[in-house]
């Protein structure tokens, strides 16, 4: 397009100088910008509205303004005309069919608090969102601690079998991770929430703008004071895709749980959640946990994407924010898909009770239990380890068929006592107690110290854990009543000049 062309007639935008070149499409952020088409038609309404209140727009023309911007919405997206992105889009479509007059829309504003402004607009959405994932995955945790707080399973440290817990135990741990992941996202939240709009460039303007009133309008909390911050700022972007990056991590050790525990037998996995092998008929594959997993690698990509965009970026805009923001919107998207698909692997899958009782005292994984027990006794806390770690030796060696000597791990323990003490081992405990403290479920039920696995430690951590989901799920539920409270108040505003 010339310049020649571009000026002819009422309504026609004369950016003609820049207009083309071969660089146009380099720099276009348009077809990206879908995602805040509907969030930057708010917030030329907030403006609009706004400035008609205050007198910098004739009544008359912002009703012409705002009638354009229901038209172009009703047309979408893909009907805007070409423009190097939405903003410019949008403003000429609203050009086109109000005439010059149109252009009043862009008064005392520039495209850098607009684009901050709608970034943060849509990012709220996606992140309530995020929040919902992560209450809803810790809904199904607490759902699967509530069946199983007297189901014992092995737990491990190093991959090897370490001390018996419940699946209770389990599922409360990760909650109680997941929960921080909730309150950091909150957190960022309301950082999110406030209101660039009406920084202008960076340098504010001279025109009597109300931002109080456009941050009231589109449902922000407050307004970023120093407008030079306001335009160009984005570490909200960076710390809302820190945070979901750390989810995205709890997540990928919660599903690598899961993925051992259904290779082990522990747990079956529902055929929602699973696939299966082109060519191996018999082959029944945890494939959504594991994308689950490598989605973590996704958001510390996201985050590093993002960090490294932002880095030594001067004041105020430069173009390199455009690139910033497409990590968060593909974070966010990924991360909550992830929190949620855990959510529904975990909330269907089967536990094996059976299985998981079979194994959970294999491997000797009461010896911490019955040192413990020796020490209570009176001997010194190293001896009594030393004592059981000599009878976990012969267990092991009976296990891989090193040792033929009798059978149980009491009779390890008997053996190891003469070797260590050099006495029968019930000169020092009560031979009941030591067959009790090599039961899963007896050695389960005597860690009730705070936080452990005993089933009644685990009640209260369950009760905390669901007093906590329904405190996030009210805060959440109220964020989002917030904002669809602001849109139909915005909607209310522009209907009186429509
Ligand atoms: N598309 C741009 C972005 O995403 C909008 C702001 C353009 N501002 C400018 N000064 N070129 O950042």
């Amino acid at each position: 397009m010339t310049g020649e062309d571009s000026t002819e007639g009422e309504g026609v935008v004369r950016r003609d100088r820049f207009s083309g070149g071969p660089a146009r499409s380099f720099l276009s952020s348009l077809a990206a910008d879908e995602r805040i088409f509907a969030a930057d038609l708010a917030v030329d309404r907030a403006h609009v509205v706004m400035l008609a209140e205050q007198g910098i727009v004739e009544s008359e023309t912002a009703g012409e303004i705002l009638t354009a911007l229901d038209a172009v919405e009703v047309d979408g997206h893909g009907s805007l005309p070409d423009g190097e992105d939405v903003h410019e889009a949008i403003e000429t479509a609203v050009i086109e069919r109000v005439g010059r007059d149109g252009g009043k829309m862009h008064t005392a504003r520039s495209r850098n608090d607009e684009v901050a402004t709608c970034i943060r607009y849509r990012f709220r959405e996606d992140v309530l969102e995020a929040l919902e994932a992560t209450i809803g995955l810790r809904e199904a945790l607490c759902e699967v601690a509530e069946t199983h707080t007297e189901t014992v399973m092995p737990g491990y440290t190093h991959l090897q079998p370490a001390q018996p817990i419940t699946v209770a135990h389990w599922a409360c741990s990760y909650e109680e991770a997941v929960r921080r992941d909730t309150e950091r996202l909150l957190e960022a939240y309301a950082r999110i929430n406030q209101s660039p709009l009406g920084a202008a460039a960076f340098a504010g303007t001279t025109f009597d703008i109300d931002r109080e009133r456009t941050a009231e309008l589109l449902g922000f909390d407050s307004v970023l004071a120093n407008s030079m911050d306001a335009s160009s700022s984005r570490d909200f972007l960076l710390e809302t895709t820190q945070a979901l990056s750390t989810l995205a991590t709890t997540l990928s050790g919660l599903a690598e749980d899961v993925i051992l525990f259904a290779n082990r037998g522990f747990v079956d996995l529902s055929d929602d959640y699973s696939s299966t092998s082109s060519i191996m008929p018999q082959k029944k594959n945890p494939d959504t946990l594991e994308l689950v997993r490598a989605i973590a690698g996704d958001a510390a990509g996201g985050v590093q994407g993002l960090t490294t965009t932002l880095k030594g970026l001067p004041r105020a805009y430069n173009r390199d924010l455009q690139r910033a923001t497409p990590h968060a919107w593909e974070t966010v998207d990924d991360v909550t898909d992830a929190t949620e698909v855990a959510a529904g692997a975990v909330a269907s899958a089967d536990w094996n009770a059976e299985t998981l009782a079979a194994e959970a005292g294999a491997g000797f994984s009461t010896a911490t239990g019955v040192a413990d027990l020796l020490a209570a006794n009176g001997l010194p806390f190293r001896t009594a380890h030393e004592l059981v770690a000599h009878a976990a030796q012969r267990a092991a060696g009976r296990a891989n068929g090193e040792t033929v000597s009798n059978g149980s791990d009491y009779d390890a323990l008997e053996a190891a006592s003469r070797e260590v003490l050099d006495d029968p081992l019930e000169d020092h405990v009560d031979p009941a107690a030591v067959e009790a403290a090599l039961d899963p479920v007896e050695s389960v039920a005597s860690r009730n110290s705070q936080g452990g696995p005993a089933p009644e430690a685990v009640a209260a951590q369950l009760e905390s854990a669901e007093d906590a989901v329904g405190a996030d799920e009210t805060q959440v539920g109220e964020l989002r009543d917030d904002l669809e409270a602001a849109s139909a108040a915005l909607r209310e505003e522009v209907n009186a000049y429509v």
